[in-house]
């Protein structure tokens, strides 16, 4: 794993960015693994701007979302659907057709799960993923536990994610299940990009790249891929 250290989150946004609008300038249908929240923003910045300015065109892309809540309308404004719509794809020219989620509200999430894993099959894989990582060192949503997950499964939100994430629902409770891609799914993409920004991230960046590969820190199980780039600013570095 390749750790880079950087002043802001803008900087890092156009250092993870770039290497977004490389991989589809290098291969116009690249397959795009993308995450929500707060730190993807300044990537997805760069990338709708890279786009504006005609260095790019997401045309022939294709993308798969992490995850997404159980028990939401996928129209609803707290959905990552929505999130993805209003701070990503309604800013570049993919074609909405080549956008995947998980459907959270499936009545059955192995069927669900393995028609996402044949989906991101048929795409051809994975070319790179975008990963921000949870105060409790999960990633999607692979929360800590004692064993690694492979394919998508339905997850029961720990209270840490709860407690972080509610702040975004004033409207309806925030779902405590969600369905996510698993640590396989995830080990499978060809390139993986993790972003961490913030002093609530250090001690599970301190996990991440100090201890041992352990599913009571899913992130820590990037350090076995082949090729995984993790910038950082300042504070989420600071227990390093
Ligand atoms: C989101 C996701 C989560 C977040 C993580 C960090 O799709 O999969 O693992 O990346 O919870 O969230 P933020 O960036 O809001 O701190």
């Amino acid at each position: 794993m390749k750790v880079i250290t950087m002043n802001t989150a803008a900087e890092i946004g156009a250092a993870a960015g770039s290497m977004f609008v490389q991989t589809v300038q290098n291969k116009e249908n690249a397959v795009l693994g993308l995450a929500t929240g707060a730190t993807p923003l300044p990537t997805y910045d760069y990338m709708a701007q890279a786009c504006a300015r005609g260095e790019v065109s997401f045309k022939k892309v294709s993308t798969f979302n992490l995850d997404e809540y159980c028990d939401l309308p996928q129209s609803h404004k707290n959905s990552y659907f929505t999130f993805m719509s209003e701070n990503l794809f309604s800013r570049i020219d993919v074609d909405m057709q080549n956008v995947h989620f998980l459907n959270g509200n499936a009545p059955d999430a192995e069927a669900e799960s393995r028609r996402y894993a044949a989906e991101i099959e048929a795409a051809g894989g994975i070319d790179i993923q975008f990963l921000g990582i949870g105060r409790n060192g999960h990633i999607a949503f692979n929360e800590p536990s004692d064993k690694f997950t492979n394919d998508a499964f339905k997850v029961h939100l720990t209270e840490s994610t709860i407690e972080a994430n509610s702040i975004y629902f004033d409207d309806v409770p925030m779902p405590h299940y969600a369905m996510t891609m698993g640590i396989g799914s995830i080990m499978r993409a060809k390139k993986i990009v993790l972003v961490a920004t913030g002093k609530s991230k250090a001690e599970a960046v301190r996990a991440m790249i100090c201890g041992d590969i352990d599913p009571h820190c899913p992130a820590s199980i990037l350090k076995a891929h082949p090729d995984c780039t993790i910038f950082l600013d300042e504070d989420a570095a600071s227990l390093l």
